[in-house]
């Protein structure tokens, strides 16, 4: 199915060739299916990934991020909202040192969850749950038992092809996340989600830059340029009081 390029024998006369994998057209697989499985395999994250062990190559976002702004410290109580398959919790595990790796640093707390079954991460609390279900909000809090430190959501919705449902499908989560955020969050705490560009945003960053001394928006180097995705960060929240009413235009999807 795959073949490698390699830089042993060169018979194009063009000096060494460069090590990229081709993926050949088959039978019953789409030209667009050939592509994506071909910049698959010749991403560098997804390469660096395999090599590091982390279980995709969004854990690069987090990672990029928290160097950037610094919010994985150790003793941190983390919630990571659509977790699967498990990237961020791993970088969060490590970062907050939740398996007490470094004994002279605080151990801190990863509960992670998400619509699909996820394989057990060490360190990690995981649970298979959609968050828009009625029951979340309660289930979510009890299995935290307390207040968190940094909420984060890389939840997305399976694209359904039509550009501004998809957008307000992501809206939807982000609304979720916030709300959850706006209960857990310690004061000083930081909430971080993944955000499409398109518009719709603006009155959550308004509430945002109420409620949190920083707020940044960024697209972290790992994020694919040719993706509408940035990323919003905020750090140090004031507390829930400065919620104003609902901070989001309440709409219905369209399918
Ligand atoms: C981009 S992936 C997350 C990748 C993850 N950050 C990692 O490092 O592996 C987005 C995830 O959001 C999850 N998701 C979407 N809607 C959700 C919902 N309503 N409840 C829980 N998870 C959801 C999807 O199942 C998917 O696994």
């Amino acid at each position: 199915m795959t073949e490698k390029t390699t830089s042993g024998k060169n018979t194009s006369g063009r000096g060494q060739r460069e090590l990229r994998v081709r993926v050949k057209t088959a039978k019953g697989r789409k030209l667009s299916s050939t592509l994506w499985l071909e910049r698959q395999l010749n991403d560098p994250y997804v390469i660096r990934a395999k090599k590091e062990g982390y279980r995709g190559r969004a854990a690069y976002k987090i990672l990029e991020l928290d160097d950037k702004y610094g919010f994985l410290v150790p003793g941190a109580r983390v919630v990571d909202l659509g977790c699967a398959p498990g990237g961020w919790c791993q970088v969060a595990v490590k970062r907050v040192n939740a398996l007490g790796d470094n004994p002279k640093k605080p151990v801190g707390t990863v509960l992670g969850i998400d619509l699909q079954e996820i394989e057990g991460i060490a360190g990690a609390q995981i649970h298979q749950l959609d968050f828009l279900s009625d029951e979340a909000d309660a289930l979510v809090k009890g299995w935290l038992g307390g207040k968190a430190d940094v909420v984060m959501s890389d939840m997305a919705a399976a694209a359904s092809g039509h550009k501004g449902t998809d957008h307000l499908r992501i809206i939807a989560l982000i609304e979720a996340a916030l709300a959850f955020a706006f209960d857990v969050l310690e004061e000083g705490g930081t909430f971080v989600a993944k955000v499409l560009a398109g518009g719709a945003e603006n009155e959550m960053q308004a509430q945002l830059k109420k409620s949190f001394k920083k707020v940044a928006n960024v697209k972290p180097p790992s994020s694919r340029a040719d993706s509408s995705e940035k990323f919003v960060v905020a750090q140090g929240f004031r507390g829930k009081s400065t919620l104003s009413g609902s901070f989001l235009p309440v709409e219905d999807d369209q399918d």
